[in-house]
C-alpha cells in the first residue's frame, strides 16, 4: 500500500497547531505498520532555514494555475521510514509566516496543483493521498479534473482528514477559473458551491473517496449543526463514507521518564520528581511554594471555541478555591487582556503567559496538577492526552476527542480518568473544578489512584494507525490482511486487526471495549447523543451511559495497570 499524505505542516518542520503534530507523527507509524508512506509539504521559510542542510534537490518542473506557469521545485528528507517532500516556490512560500496573507488560497491552490502534477516525480505513484484540512482540499478535486484527460490520475484514492470544520477556504466564486483554473462547472454543479462562496472543504467532502474526523465523537458531532459552520448537511449525505478516527500523541516524544525539556523526570512507578516540577513550576512562574495547593492548568490558543468564556465568567469562584491557576497561550485580544488583568488581582495565585511557548508547556504539563479544557467544541484535542501521559488530571467538557480520551471520575467504583461535565455551562464547569480540588486536597490517595489511572493511557498512534489502514483497504479494495502484518510484529490473520485489541481488557465499568471501537471506528460512526440536549445529569451517570454505548476508541489500557 502506497500513501501520500498532503499536508500543509508537520513536526518538526513546521506548526501552528494540532495538524502538525498529527501530521509528523502518523506517517512514521503508517510505515511502522507495513505501508509505504510519503508526505508532501510546501517548503517554507523556517523549513528552509532549519532544514536546508538536510534537504536532498531532486528536480523542478513547471506547474500550470490556470494562466500561470510556475517553477516547483521538488526537495527530500528520508526520516523515520517516511520520504518528507517539500514542494519549492519561493513567491507562495519564501515567507515568514505558514499563513494569513491575503494570498493564501493562490498559495494553496499552487500547492494542492502542484502536489498532483509532481506526482511523475516522487518515489511512488500512490494508491491513497490523504488530504488534510482546506489547505489541500483542492488535491481531490483536481484529480478528478485531471482524471477526464488522464487515466493515470484515476488510479489515485482520495482521504480527506478534517481537523476543524471551521476553517473552510472560502473564496468568491470570481475566481474559480482565474486562480484555480477550473471550469464553471464545478460551480454551477454545486460542488464547490455553498452560501454563494466558492467553498474548498465542500469540495474535497464531496469528491474524496473517504472523509475522516479526528475523533469518533468528532465524526457524529459534524452531522450536527451546532458543530459543523453550515457543513452539516453535506457531511450527512457524506455518512455512508464517513470515519471517526482517533489521533493519538507520540509517546516516546511525550515520556516523562525521559523528556529533556522538563526539570526532573519520573515515571508511574516513582513519581516523586513531579513534585520537584511542581515546585520549579511555581517558581518560575511567580506561584507561592504551595506543595499541596493543586495547580490547575489552562494550556490553549486563546480563542472562543477553546470555552473561555466559561472561565472568564466564573474565574473568581475558582480562585476562590484552594487552587493556584496557571494560563499559557495567545490569542484574542479580549482574552488576552483579561486573564492578564486577572492575574493582577491574584498575585501569587495565579499566572498567565500570553505566548506560544513549547518550552513553558511542557514544565506546566509535567508540573501542574489539574488541566482545564472547557472546550465548545474540539475535534479531538492533543493537550489532555499529553496531560495525562505527565500525571496531570483532566477537566474537559464532553465533546468531540475530550469525549472519547476522558472517562469521568465516579467515587463508588474508583474508577475513570479524569474529570468532565456535559453542558456548555458555568456553573457545571465550576462544579466539576471544585469537585477535583476537594479531591486533591481531602483524599490525596484517591486522588493519586485517579492520576496514575490517567497516566497509564495508552494513546500511541499504533492502534489509529491500524484503523487508517482499514480506511485505505475500503477506497483502495486492497485486501486488509496485507496491511495487518506490520514486518517486526508476529503475523495476523486477515481478521484480526480487531482482536489484535484484544489484551485490551477494560477494567472499570468506566471504560469503553477497545476492540468494539476498533471495529466500530472502521464503519461508519454510529449517532451519539448530542451533548447539548442530553438531560442534565452528574457528570459520572452520563458518563457511564456513553461509555457503555459509545463507539469511541476509549484509550487502551495496558494490561494489568491499574494501580
Ligand atoms: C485541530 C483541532 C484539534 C485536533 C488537531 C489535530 O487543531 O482543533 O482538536 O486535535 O487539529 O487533529
Amino acid at each position: 500500500m502506497k500513501i501520500l499524505y498532503a499536508t500543509s505542516e508537520a513536526v518538526p518542520f513546521c506548526k501552528t497547531g494540532g495538524l502538525a503534530d498529527v501530521a509528523g507523527s502518523l506517517p512514521p507509524s503508517l510505515a511502522a505498520e507495513g505501508a509505504e508512506v510519503a508526505v508532501v509539504l510546501p517548503l517554507y521559510q523556517q523549513v528552509r532555514e532549519r532544514f536546508g542542510s538536510q534537504l536532498e534537490f531532486l528536480c523542478y518542473d513547471y506547474v500550470d494555475l490556470a494562466w500561470r506557469h510556475l517553477y516547483c521545485g521538488l526537495f527530500s528528507l528520508e526520516k523515520d521510514g517516511v520520504t518528507w517532500y517539500f514542494l519549492d516556490n519561493e513567491q507562495y512560500f519564501n515567507r515568514p509566516e505558514l499563513y494569513g496573507y491575503a494570498d493564501d488560497g493562490e498559495r494553496f491552490a499552487f500547492f494542492s496543483r502542484a502536489v498532483v502534477r509532481m506526482l511523475g516525480h516522487m518515489k511512488f505513484w500512490p494508491d491513497v493521498l490523504h488530504c488534510n484540512d482546506w489547505q489541500a482540499a483542492l488535491i481531490p478535486v483536481y484529480l478528478k479534473d485531471d482524471g477526464v484527460r488522464e487515466d493515470r490520475f484515476l488510479s489515485i484514492r482520495t482521504v480527506l482528514s478534517i481537523h476543524n470544520i471551521e476553517y473552510q477556504g472560502r473564496y468568491n466564486p470570481y475566481i474559480l477559473g482565474e486562480l484555480f483554473g477550473l471550469d464553471a462547472g464545478w460551480v454551477e454543479d454545486g460542488t464547490l458551491l455553498m452560501d454563494g462562496d466558492l467553498n474548498l472543504l465542500k469540495g474535497a467532502i464531496l469528491c474524496a473517496d473517504a472523509v475522516n474526523a479526528v475523533s469518533p465523537t468528532y465524526a457524529n458531532e459534524l452531522k450536527m449543526p451546532y458543530f459543523a459552520h453550515r457543513l452539516d448537511g453535506i457531511i450527512r449525505q457524506c455518512e455512508y463514507k464517513l470515519y471517526g478516527v482517533l489521533n493519538g500523541i507520540d509517546m516516546n516524544l511525550y515520556n516523562p521518564a525521559e523528556d529533556p525539556r522538563i526539570t526532573t523526570n519520573y515515571s508511574l512507578e516513582n513519581l516523586a520528581g513531579k513534585d520537584e516540577d511542581k515546585a520549579a513550576l511555581q517558581k518560575m512562574m511567580g506561584l507561592r511554594q504551595e506543595p499541596y495547593t493543586p495547580i490547575l492548568a489552562v494550556v490553549s490558543r486563546l480563542v472562543s471555541h477553546k470555552g473561555l468564556d466559561l472561565i472568564c465568567e466564573v474565574l473568581h469562584d475558582i480562585m476562590a478555591l484552594p487552587v493556584q491557576l496557571v494560563i499559557l497561550g495567545k490569542g484574542d485580544r479580549k482574552y488576552e487582556e483579561f486573564f492578564h488583568w486577572a492575574a493582577q488581582q491574584y498575585n501569587g495565585r495565579m499566572a498567565v503567559s500570553l505566548d506560544y511557548n513549547e518550552e513553558l508547556s511542557m514544565s506546566i504539563y509535567s508540573g501542574a496538577d489539574l488541566l482545564l479544557m472547557p472546550s465548545k467544541s474540539e475535534p479531538c484535542g492533543l493537550s489532555q492526552m499529553i496531560a495525562m501521559r505527565y500525571g496531570t488530571v483532566p477537566i474537559v467538557r464532553e465533546t468531540g476527542g475530550l469525549k472519547d480520551t476522558v472517562q469521568a471520575y465516579e467515587a463508588q467504583w474508583d474508577s475513570g480518568n479524569g474529570f468532565s461535565f456535559a453542558n456548555y455551562a458555568s456553573g457545571d464547569m465550576l462544579y466539576v473544578i471544585r469537585e477535583a480540588v476537594y479531591l486533591y486536597k481531602d483524599y490525596p490517595d484517591v486522588f493519586s489512584r485517579l492520576r496514575k489511572r490517567a497516566m497509564d493511557c495508552d494513546f500511541s498512534w499504533a492502534r489509529s494507525a491500524k484503523e487508517y489502514l482499514r480506511i485505505y483497504a475500503n477506497v483502495t479494495g486492497q485486501h486488509a490482511a496485507l496491511l495487518e502484518s506490520p514486518p517486526e510484529t508476529e503475523a495476523a490473520p486477515a481478521e484480526a486487526a480487531p482482536k489484535a485489541e484484544e489484551t485490551a481488557v477494560p477494567e472499570t465499568p468506566a471504560e469503553t471495549a477497545p476492540e468494539a471501537a476498533a471495529a466500530e471506528a472502521a464503519a461508519p460512526a454510529a449517532p451519539v447523543e448530542e451533548p447539548e440536549k442530553s438531560e442534565k445529569k452528574t457528570a459520572g451517570a452520563a458518563k457511564r451511559k456513553t461509555a457503555e454505548k459509545k463507539s469511541a476508541a476509549a484509550p487502551k489500557k495496558k494490561k494489568g495497570a491499574a494501580k
